[in-house]
């Protein structure tokens, strides 16, 4: 089953204003006062997908990048507001020969710079306006007492000094974080992680797939990364940039095994430094009926991938998390139940899964001040294999909890994220997974 993914990244207002409208799926459906860290929103299409094919060889792409990296250099030597308004108009406009693309990508470029512009200029009038109102006020209370007068100055200077620093270091913050995330995605050689790892990967993040089988995380990679150089063949600019610093690596890790989670941990450490992102998205129902049909080891299969590996997988990024320098956040996959709601015949996938949202209650707390932010992530309803295996998908049709739910080959579900917990400086992503069947 082929997987299908876009990733859109829009304003944040859009997304809170369309938290409340979030459609309840197979996952669970948000809680109230969760912040949104994506959306269903009507008003987005399903883009033409990606193809992942290519047919020239590799030359073009490396030619381009090395041109890319010599451009960069040579900006980087000129650094500054006026210079970097100068290269974009002349790369976008003095050039000649470009395709309508290219000309409203570099026209929404001048646009975004314009704006953020007009807004630094407002925000510098509304704070000037706001201190003079503020220091005449004081002089007028002083009535003309010098040292009162002195006091007042100080103190506005002292403001000033601070509101720099918070200000600077808010900046610099962002600045760090702008660049490729470090990403693990455990089970990510199908499905919803797949999906996931190509996002990410095509968003110029650096990242780590697994899974149990050793041969499904090498042709996994092998997929992604010509999915990468398909990537980097067709983009131009700054995503040409941000594909330059993107890479997939893998190891296989079974979830269930201390041991494994520890490697993997290591591994990822070893191969990107720190970790931005772990996702905990290997999960396992074994099929739908009554729990009377359930083996010993499909339940002890269940519990473990789901619950134990889910959390060996969270206390592993949280130790190296809270080592590293900057802040890192681990998201735990909802489904069906994780809201406590009944789930028959998939009794056990539902209570593991309502046991993660138990854990991220508390872990939250625990968390608290800490660089670690924990999260989950609501998926809806997706077909994947996970559904669609042993054909599920018959006996889906027939249970309780997705009566209502449109239930076609060409179904789309958008993949929610819910932040529970912002962590400042952290630029979050947001996502709508489209996977059609
Ligand atoms: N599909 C949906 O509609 C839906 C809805 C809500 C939530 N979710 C959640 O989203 C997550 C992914 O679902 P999916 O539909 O993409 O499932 P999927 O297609 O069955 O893929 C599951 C992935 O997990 C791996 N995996 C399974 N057991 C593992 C273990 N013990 N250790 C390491 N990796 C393991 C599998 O690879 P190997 O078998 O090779 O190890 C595979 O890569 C799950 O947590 C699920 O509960 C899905």
């Amino acid at each position: 089953m082929a997987t299908v993914v876009k990733l859109h990244v829009v304003p944040e207002c859009l997304n809170q204003q369309k938290t409340r409208s979030l459609r309840r799926g197979f996952g669970s459906c948000p809680s109230p006062g969760v912040l949104g860290f994506g959306h269903y929103c009507d008003r987005f299409s399903v883009k033409v997908c990606r193809a992942f094919r290519t047919e020239d060889g590799g030359d073009v792409k490396e030619k381009k990048l090395r041109n890319l990296k010599k451009n960069e250099e040579k900006t980087k030597r000129e650094s500054g507001f006026w210079s970097s308004l100068k290269s974009i108009l002349l790369r976008n406009f003095m050039v000649g020969s470009k395709s309508d693309d290219e000309y409203r990508q570099a026209v929404a470029k001048v646009e975004g710079l314009l704006s953020s512009i007009a807004i630094q200029i407002g925000r510098y009038i509304v704070t000037m306006m706001s201190t003079g109102v503020i220091l005449s006020i004081g002089f007028q209370m002083s009535g003309g007492d010098s040292q009162m007068d002195a006091l007042i100055w100080y103190s506005w200077l002292g403001g000033v000094i601070i509101g720099t620093m918070i200000g600077a270091n808010m900046v610099l913050e962002e600045h760090c974080r702008a660049g490729p995330r470090n990403v693990v995605i455990t089970g990510s050689t199908r499905g919803l992680g797949k999906a996931l790892a190509r996002e990410f990967l095509l968003s110029g993040d650096r990242v780590i797939v697994t899974s149990r089988s050793p041969e499904s995380v090498q042709a996994t990679i092998k997929e992604l990364e010509e999915n990468l150089k398909e990537g980097i063949a067709n983009a131009v600019g700054s995503s040409l940039t941000k594909l330059s610093h993107a890479k997939v690596v893998g190891i296989a890790c079974d979830v269930c095994e201390p041991h494994d989670v520890q490697r993997l941990a290591n591994f990822a450490v070893k191969e990107l430094g720190h970790i931005d992102i772990w996702i905990n998205n290997a999960g396992t129902n074994k099929g739908f009926r009554p729990l009377l049909q359930f083996s010993d080891e499909d339940i002890k299969q269940i519990v473990s991938t789901n619950l134990v590996g889910s959390i060996l997988c969270t206390r592993e990024a949280m130790r190296v998390m809270r080592n590293q320098a900057i802040a890192g956040h681990i998201f735990n996959m909802d489904g069906a139940g994780s809201g406590g709601s009944s789930t028959p015949l998939t009794a056990v996938y539902g209570s593991t899964k309502c046991g993660l949202r138990q854990l991220q209650g508390s872990l939250l707390k625990e968390c608290k001040r800490s660089k670690v932010g924990v999260h989950t992530a609501s998926p809806g309803m997706v077909l994947t294999d996970l559904l669609l295996r042993e054909e599920h998908y018959m006996q889906l049709k027939q249970t309780d909890f997705v009566i209502g739910l449109k239930i076609e080959p060409d179904f789309l579900s958008p993949m929610q994220w819910k932040c529970t917990q912002r962590t400042p400086g952290y630029l979050s992503s947001h996502f709508q997974l489209s996977v059609p069947s």
